[in-house]
């Protein structure tokens, strides 16, 4: 007993000492020092409030698996403070506990504080309370914007400052940020802008905080702040000023995706070439945007139209995953979803770069130029020398001679040679398996196929027959400045009258409105007459129906619906949503048009849904539910049903397809919007996918012709978490639009098959994600062609069975590790050509 106490006391001691021992972080014109030792730093963004804090710590120490020195994350402002100094840091928005975890895990942290995000986050960031104060204009030298800027970067570092979170305090964060790449639209903001960006740099200063600070994409960034470059390659940048290492904030791994748009995939090869590029190229820190990306929950998408899935095709998935253990009576979770080879490919990238820090930062650096956009770059140090070998060329591979050896550097590619002769690692040449979800049903006892609904209407009745809301007046507002952007829904309400003989009755009549809603709904006299949304980007658009007006009081009720509110551009925050109109009735007479003019009308206003304001989707809510004739197709109807939670520690998904638009809740955590009628358009994807040339958000895109978004994330059924293991959960939607429940189902989603395609004298290793490799599909040594799921035979080809062999070694194991060699495999003649194993497994 007294020994435990013994132990005890020292480590207390230990842990105070340590935590007393400052980190000094500074930097010179080659790279961030940390304690005096230039550093290469690898990086990778997680926002905490895009998963629950049950994954922070599985996400990060993934992180750190796949070589990562620290994790960087946004503060978001308006989640914090959702009303004027009101905050909120619980549950996913505890960015102390976050932090905590990184620390916990021995990583460091990058705080971009902003406290402008952009980051597809709803309003970029800013409470919509802050664009309705007087006089407001945000990011600029407007008095009451800087005081509200300052108030809240203040309280953010005070805040981690108590915890002692900063490295100058001994805590994990190395480096700050303030502003958001501003550089990108100061222009219009003309010298208030110039004086804004240098006011932002002094308030930073001031705040003392014992690390450097950044400022992303702002080539004026005053001194002593940090300029970085945001982008898919930044291997070009250069710094404002020659104290200032290369640094890149933002190398985006994919990119996020719009209601109506596809899936963006960037290819695992042109982002490890992106990223040994930069470093061929003198580059020090790099950071993933995203590292995981997760999910928008609630009403934190951005937009118009950033989807609730935030997966951005990053190295982990949208999804993440939990393993239980119970250890010494915590919960441990020991899996993410890897996106695999993406986070495979970057790990090696992340150990050669590792391996060579001492010659990346201290190393004299010279280039030989082959031609034809292949060139070498050497770092000598006094112990030895590190080599990059580049071609940039996007259609031929480049033979180079080399102190006195050739080497053959593939098209789009950079091969690094931690000791200037011996290939360690390509770029192109990837050696990580591929790995293919699957979704799966759910599982679960007593859990029939299609789920047993319950429903409710919407009470809409006072606003489309009687036209009464909250507050009158004679103008039409944007949406945010009513509602404060506390919902979603917005009525616009107003009667009109019309006299027995009036010019217009009888006459061919419309109803047009000038719309800026991001989806919009109408009705006159309780009949609902249509519905529209933006189109090809087009947020500004007209609305115009066909009416049979009465005579007698006529209501007109237009119900607007905002879809995360705009999060980047200049001046975004004026951007209108709404009905801003103006709003006519025309009426034609043949060749004559009456027009009247509705927009100084007396409107009537109503913010938010009853259903909503009542919780319907609290499962302890006690409104009464109908399981009478569930109808289809129905706007403005409430669903529920219970389920099981499906068996196994996969995560799990609800398919909503069959439905229109609205707002998914799972046991009353909003888990998201989802819109699975929006169907992206037929063309523009590209299945084969060249990774050779520079990515944009347009490339390789997959999923035409299918519904943006069809599964939202329903979480785990881990202790705290959204599901409950045992017992009944229950699932809540509001559908807008109309659709069909009967289809909706949960799943599970897992790896179902992994594939390789590998050069010979490589070791690849096959993983079924903890689960047992069941069979071999497909497997040749030779020249096989094609891709995962479509591999085919080539020309030549081992006589051994490959399959046997792989069948042997790989077949009801969890993971299995091939050598793949003519020795293994025999040696057919390719014609001289390097063989190659393709291979795919059966989880
Ligand atoms: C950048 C911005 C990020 C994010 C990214 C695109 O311009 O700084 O916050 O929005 O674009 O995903």
């Amino acid at each position: 007993m007294m020994l435990q106490f013994w132990f005890f006391g020292i480590s207390i001691i230990i842990h105070i000492i340590f935590s007393a021992y400052a980190t000094i972080v500074s930097h010179d014109g080659r790279a961030i020092t940390i304690d005096g030792h230039r550093r290469v730093l690898l990086s990778g963004s997680i926002h905490y409030p895009r998963s629950t804090p049950e994954m922070w710590p599985d996400l990060i120490k993934k992180g750190k698996e796949g070589g990562l020195d620290a994790i960087e994350t946004y503060v978001f402002w308006n989640a914090h403070e959702p009303t004027r100094r009101q905050y909120d840091f619980s549950g996913k928005l505890d960015l102390i506990r976050f932090l905590k975890t990184i620390q916990d895990e021995g990583l460091y942290g990058v705080l971009r504080i902003g406290p402008y995000a952009c980051a597809e986050w709803n309003y970029g960031g800013f409470p919509v309370w802050l664009h309705n104060m007087p006089g407001m204009v945000f990011r600029t030298t407007n008095k009451s914007f800087m005081d509200e800027m300052q108030n809240f970067t203040t309280m953010i570092v005070d805040m981690v400052k108590k915890e002692k979170l900063f490295a100058s305090q001994g805590g994990p964060i190395i480096l700050a940020q303030i502003e958001n790449e501003y550089g990108n639209v100061m222009g219009p903001y003309g010298d208030s802008g110039k004086a804004y960006i240098k006011w932002c740099a002094n308030m930073a200063q001031s705040l003392d905080v014992g690390v450097p600070w950044i400022m992303c994409q702002q080539n004026d960034a005053p001194q002593p702040m940090l300029n970085t470059c945001n982008g898919f390659y930044c291997d070009n940048f250069v710094p404002n000023n020659p104290n200032t290492p290369k640094m890149w904030t933002e190398n985006w791994t994919g990119w996020f995706k719009q209601w109506g748009g596809k899936n963006p995939h960037r290819t695992t090869e042109d982002v490890a070439f992106s990223v040994a590029r930069f470093f061929q190229r003198g580059g020090t820190f790099n950071n993933y945007y995203m590292y995981h990306g997760g999910t928008n929950f609630d009403r934190t998408a951005g937009g118009p139209y950033i989807t609730t899935s935030y997966d951005y095709d990053a190295p982990l998935d949208e999804y993440g995953k939990f393993k239980k253990f119970l250890i010494l009576l915590t919960w441990k979770n020991l899996l993410g979803n890897l996106n695999q080879p993406k986070y495979g490919h970057l790990k090696q990238l992340h150990d050669v770069l590792h391996s060579m820090e001492r010659t990346l930062t201290y190393g004299n650096i010279s280039t030989i130029d082959f031609g034809n956009s292949a060139s070498a770059t050497i770092y000598k140090t006094e112990e030895g020398s590190s080599c990059f070998f580049g071609n940039g060329n996007e259609n031929s591979d480049a033979k180079i001679s080399f102190q006195g050896e050739s080497y053959v550097i593939p098209a789009w590619s950079v091969t690094i040679l931690p000791d200037c002769k011996n290939e360690a690692y390509n770029t192109a040449k990837i050696t990580t398996q591929t790995s293919m979800m699957v979704k799966k049903p759910n599982e679960a006892e007593d859990t029939p196929s299609t789920l047993k609904w319950s429903w409710r209407p919407e009470n809409v009745d006072n606003f489309i027959l009687k036209g009464k809301g909250e507050s009158t007046q004679t103008q039409l507002f944007d949406q945010k400045v009513v509602t404060n952007d506390q919902s979603d829904y917005l009525w616009y309400m107003t009667t009109v009258k019309f006299k027995k003989r009036d010019l217009f009755l009888g006459k061919s009549m419309s109803l047009r409105v000038n719309s800026t809603a991001h989806v919009l709904h109408a009705f006159v006299n309780g009949k609902h007459i249509g519905n529209q949304h933006a189109e090809d980007g087009k947020f500004n658009y007209v609305f115009e129906k066909d009416v049979k007006f009465k005579s007698g009081r006529n209501v007109i009720a237009l119900l607007s619906i905002t879809v995360g509110l705009a999060n980047y551009g200049i001046f975004f925050e004026s951007k209108p949503a709404g009905i801003t109109g103006p709003i006519f009735i025309t009426g034609r007479n043949g060749d004559e048009t009456i027009v009247k003019d509705l927009s100084a009308h007396k409107w009537s206003y109503k913010t938010g849904l009853n259903g909503f304001e009542n919780q319907l989707f609290r499962t302890e809510s006690m409104s009464k539910w109908s399981v009478e004739s569930v109808p289809f197709n129905r706007t403005m109807t409430w669903y529920k049903a219970t389920f099981k939670a499906p068996l196994g520690n996969d995560p799990v998904v609800v398919d909503l397809m069959g439905l229109g638009k609205g707002t998914a809740w799972v046991n009353g955590n909003n888990i998201g919007r989802y819109w699975p009628a929006f169907i992206s358009s037929e063309n523009g994807c590209d299945a084969k996918c060249n990774y050779r040339g520079a990515y944009h958000a347009e490339k390789c895109l997959t999923n035409c012709g299918e519904p943006t978004q069809r599964w939202i994330f329903a979480l785990y059924h881990v202790p705290r978490s959204f599901l409950n293991a045992e017992g009944d959960n229950t699932l809540v939607l509001f559908e807008e639009m109309g659709g069909n429940p009967s289809l909706v189902s949960f799943q599970t989603t897992r790896v179902g098959s992994v594939c390789a395609n590998v050069y010979e004298n490589k070791i690849i290793e096959l993983s079924c994600d903890r689960k047992p490799i069941s069979a071999i599909k497909f497997a040749s040594f030779g020249n096989p062609h094609g891709n995962c799921g479509s591999f085919e035979k080539g020309t030549c080809e081992s006589s051994n069975n490959t399959v046997d062999i792989l069948t042997q070694e790989c077949v009801g194991k969890e993971k299995c590790s091939i050598d793949v060699s003519t020795k293994k495999f025999g040696a057919p003649d390719c014609s001289g050509a390097a063989r190659k194993l393709a291979v795919e497994v059966i989880c």
